[in-house]
């Protein structure tokens, strides 16, 4: 008889085998009705594409599911409103966290768009480009920031700048809201820019200095074009007709709709102030632990809407820690929960954060894979730390405003660094289920995705999760 071997079982298969049980591929929930384009017939939705969004169906999929009459819902990552939006269709009263003026000003255009006047706004639309060309003088509204310089050619600028002049002399507040949307809307496609992942990829064409190989947009639309072809798809939909037979598709009638409440600042800050047991479901996709700055991303829309360098600055520190620029805001946490007495609340998730040994493994794993430079930034195992520490108030937070027996959907992806595989699906449960959730499943959609092309090369073509959790509060 030979001697046993001891086989090493890691924390994260540990936590793995402990949650098996609730993990199931879910085969109704594929990629497309997970993600925002099962939203691209949607008016809005269709209007503004915001890729990070997920869908209309996925939110009212597990409404009609898992509860049986509308209450309160809340969205702390709110994004454009695809909660808050769909839950107020099926009558649920709707409140929302957004970071990004982004997500708060597509919001804020759909709830004008309940009150536009739509006859009003044709009228205004047939004189728009009379009134454009008689302003002569005109305050530059756009200052750009060192990533959006040079974004537009000089005609495009100039226009963009007596749009926002023509605008802000609107009297109806919501015309002006729908108007100013509309370009907003186009921005990418008049630029010299491309929406690419992390970054803004730069066309041939711009003023700048560009290294590598030139990069070829297409077509860039003139803002007259642009804007005209938006108009019309806004009035297309807005047309009573249009909107009958679209609102039919999925508006009972007799639903008296509920406000939605959008609050614009960071979850963060903002979950602490609502009270206990106030929520009976919350449907949310936080950031994913992948690198994506949306202030990069979104840098034109943020410098149309009037952000400055330092502004967008301040947003990207805010933001939930995805990106390796993220500083730690453990400080700040703490100072945060003693101004509002509740010191021992940031002890208590502390010691929850600390007490998840798959955490631990995968912070020692990344500082170890750091040290001997097999991470390509340096500042990676510091983004997933404070990416999990920062989740695990807000899973805090939210497992406390939901009322017993209530509901929290959460979808994020799996990710992988250096090789090893991170599972935030698991670590996140493991937080919720220290706070008071009880984790029914974890599902499992059906093809996942590689981190990033240059990690598939690495390391092999291996899939990570990507998943919908579903917790029920004790
Ligand atoms: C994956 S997106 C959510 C999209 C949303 N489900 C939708 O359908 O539009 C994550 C959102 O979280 C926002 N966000 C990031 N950090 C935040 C914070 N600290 N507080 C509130 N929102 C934040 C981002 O701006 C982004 O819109």
């Amino acid at each position: 008889m030979g001697k046993t071997e001891e086989i090493f079982v890691s924390e994260r298969e540990k936590l793995f085998d402990q949650l098996a049980c609730k993990l199931e591929t879910a085969y109704n929930l594929n990629r497309k009705v997970v993600s925002f384009q099962a939203n691209k017939e949607e008016p809005i939705y269709r209007w503004f594409k915001y890729k990070e969004g997920f869908s209309s169906k996925l939110v009212k999929y597990f409404l009609t599911e898992f509860s049986s009459k509308p209450g309160k819902i809340l969205d702390p990552f709110a994004g454009v409103g695809t909660t808050l939006f769909a839950g107020q269709e099926l009558g649920w009263q709707s409140y929302g966290i957004e970071l990004l003026p982004v997500g708060t000003f597509v919001m804020q255009t759909r709830q004008a768009l309940n009150e536009i006047d739509i006859e009003k706004l044709i009228e205004v639309i047939k004189n728009i480009w009379t009134a454009i060309s008689e302003i002569t003088d005109y305050k530059k509204q756009i200052n750009h920031i060192s990533i959006t310089k040079d974004a537009f050619s000089k005609e495009t600028e100039e226009y963009l700048n007596k749009y926002l002049s023509y605008c802000s002399t609107i009297k109806d507040k919501y015309i002006e809201t729908i108007l100013k949307f509309a370009a907003f809307t186009v921005l990418e496609e008049i630029s010299y820019t491309r929406k690419d992942g992390q970054y803004l990829r730069w066309d041939f064409r711009s003023k700048r200095n560009l290294s590598g190989k030139p990069f070829d947009k297409g077509k860039i639309l003139t803002f007259q074009e642009a804007l005209k072809s938006k108009l019309n798809q806004i009035i297309q939909d807005l047309s009573p007709i249009q909107a009958t037979s679209l609102f039919e598709q999925f508006e009972n009638i007799n639903i008296a709709k509920q406000p939605v409440r959008i609050i614009e600042g960071s979850c963060l800050e903002e979950l602490p102030k609502f009270e206990d047991n106030f929520f009976d479901f919350i449907i949310t996709s936080p950031p994913y632990c992948n690198r994506y700055d949306y202030t990069r991303t979104y840098a034109l829309e943020l410098v149309y809407l009037g952000y400055d360098y330092d502004q967008v600055r301040e947003l990207r520190q805010t933001m939930l820690s995805c990106t390796v620029e993220n500083k730690e805001k453990v400080e700040y946490l703490s100072q945060f929960y003693t101004s509002i007495g509740q010191s021992e609340v940031f002890e208590k998730i502390i010691d929850v954060y600390n007490s998840s040994n798959a955490m631990k493994e995968v912070n020692e794993i990344l500082d170890e894979l750091n040290k001997i430079g097999k991470l390509n930034n340096k500042n990676i195992a510091r983004m997933v730390k404070n990416y999990f520490l920062e989740l695990c108030f807000v899973i805090y937070e939210i497992a406390r405003v939901t009322k017993s027996g209530g509901y929290c959907v959460m979808v994020n992806d799996n990710v992988r660094y250096g090789g090893e595989e991170i599972p935030v699906d698991l670590i996140l449960s493991e937080f919720a289920e220290n706070f008071g959730f009880n984790i029914n499943k974890i599902f499992v959609l059906p093809k996942g995705k590689g981190n990033s092309s240059q990690q598939m090369g690495s390391y092999g073509r291996t899939e990570i999760r990507k998943c919908v959790y579903l917790w029920q509060k004790k």
